[in-house]
């Protein structure tokens, strides 16, 4: 055998070898890949003994209405000052309901009105913690004035942080909201953008505790690091959970925040940061923040290929994101287009009739703009303050209300009218 040959055989035999090891690792990540995919898969999700409370748990031990609780506990909750927790028992002490991690609590509020005197106000506030039996736990971002207006400052939060304090009674609605976590154990990555940081806050704790092996990520946009909520609370979990992994993403840091941490990440998040830190793995997503964070995320993350039923997301406002299949159920969304023309909407008690186009936006807002007077709350289909009746005609839903109208109702806030349609406001 010459030395060529002998040269050849051990380089074939190096390529064999390589080629069995390439085969062996595909093969590997291959079978890792489907496992995740199918446990994922809401129909083929893997329960755990320990999971979270169904729906069905959660709705049959709940109440109807609004119940007193008692403020026990007030609490900053970042350097600057504007976000507060408040800690609620029941009144009468009972064991409270357990709830979804990701649901939120309705307020009916006696606030001081801009014109004096007090007004009836209703809000949602996400619970912010774990569930737990003996106390709810909602954290709230104080919403000044916008500058250089003469609007006044957010008149719940502003109630909050001004007039509530331990001893307070508040009447609460039970928890409710479709955005929560689901009970499988597929990885999951939680994107919160400023205050949208309180239902990933319950989600992360309930997670931790409960599915510790449970890969989680958690990508937290802030301006700067004195906004962000609960941040050692965060680093904790992260340093004491290997399959937490957090993202602190700070969009305009100031110059003390100098710092370089293994978790700060400079910009906003979005999609090119996600595919830079992210394995390929079929994440579930679930995302909450500002409006224009919301609107260029979601349908950011489907052109990236995520599939529909993989990503979850709530506003704290109104927000019109633009998907490509809807997500709500048939029972709340209208199956048929909207119509592109103009349709007549009548406002039997108030006795307007106003033309409604697509660009009008909700029937709320066409009343508004009209000059029809509707309680509005949260503006998001979540509180149903503006829920109306039909008296006839029909209506389409824009996105899925966490509040369930009664039959023969709509929310007008999330509402456009699929036919001429009359109202009883
Ligand atoms: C499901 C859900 C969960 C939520 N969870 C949380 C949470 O966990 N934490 C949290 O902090 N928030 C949360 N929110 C938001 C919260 O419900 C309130 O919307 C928020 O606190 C602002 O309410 P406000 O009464 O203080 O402000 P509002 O009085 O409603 O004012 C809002 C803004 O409008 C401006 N404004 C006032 N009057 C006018 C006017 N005439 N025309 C135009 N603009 C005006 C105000 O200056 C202010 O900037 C959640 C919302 C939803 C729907
Ligand atoms: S204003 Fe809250 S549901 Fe419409």
């Amino acid at each position: 055998m010459t030395s060529l040959t002998l040269l050849l055989w051990i380089a074939f035999g190096i390529t064999v070898q390589f080629a069995i090891f390439l085969a062996v690792e595909f093969w590997r990540h291959w079978k890792k890949y489907t496992a995740l995919r199918l446990r994922s898969d809401p129909d083929e999700a893997v329960l755990l003994p320990e999971a979270a409370p169904s729906s069905n748990d959660a709705a049959g031990k709940s109440w109807t209405g609004f119940l007193p609780f008692k403020v026990v506990r007030k609490e900053v909750e970042d350097e600057a000052g504007s976000v507060c927790s408040f800690y609620l028992e029941s009144e009468d002490k009972r064991p409270l309901p357990p709830y979804l991690p990701g649901q939120f609590l309705t307020f009916r509020l006696e606030a001081p009105a801009p014109a004096g005197g007090t007004e009836e106000i209703t809000r949602c506030y996400s619970l912010s913690d774990a569930p737990r039996d003996d106390l709810y736990r909602v954290s709230i971002k104080r919403v000044p004035a916008p500058s250089g207006s003469a609007l006044p400052a957010g008149r719940s939060s502003s109630y909050f942080h001004d007039h509530i304090k331990p001893g307070s009674r508040l009447m609460v609605r039970a928890p409710s909201g479709h955005f929560h976590i689901d009970r499988s154990d597929a990885p999951m990555v939680l994107i919160a953008g400023g205050i949208g940081i309180t239902p990933m806050l319950s989600m992360a704790n309930w997670c931790v505790a409960e599915q510790p092996g449970r890969e989680l990520w958690l990508f937290y946009g802030v301006r700067d690091e004195r906004e962000a909520v609960m941040l050692s609370h965060l680093r904790e979990l992260a340093e004491q959970h290997p399959n937490m992994h957090l993202r602190l993403c700070v969009s305009n840091p100031g110059t003390e925040q100098e710092s370089e941490s293994a978790y700060v990440r400079r910009g906003r998040v979005d999609v090119a940061l996600l595919r830079m830190e992210l394995p390929l793995k079929p994440y579930h997503f679930y995302v909450c923040g500002p409006t224009p964070m919301m609107e260029s995320l979601v349908p950011a993350l489907e052109d990236w290929g995520v599939p529909d039923n993989r990503i979850h997301f709530e506003a704290f406002g109104p927000a019109s994101i633009k998907r490509r299949a809807k997500s709500a159920p048939a029972s709340a969304v209208s199956e048929s287009p909207v119509a592109e023309t103009s349709l007549a909407v009548t406002f039997g008690k108030s006795g307007r009739e106003l033309a409604w186009n697509t660009g009008s936006g909700s029937l709320l807002e066409l009343a508004e703009a009209g000059g029809v007077n509707v309680p509005s709350g949260c503006r998001a289909g979540s509180c149903g303050t503006c829920q109306t009746q039909i008296e006839s005609g029909e209506v389409s839903y824009r996105q899925e209300p966490d509040f369930d109208p009664e039959p023969g109702t709509c929310l007008l806030c999330v509402c456009v009218p699929k036919t001429a349609v009359t109202l009883g406001a």
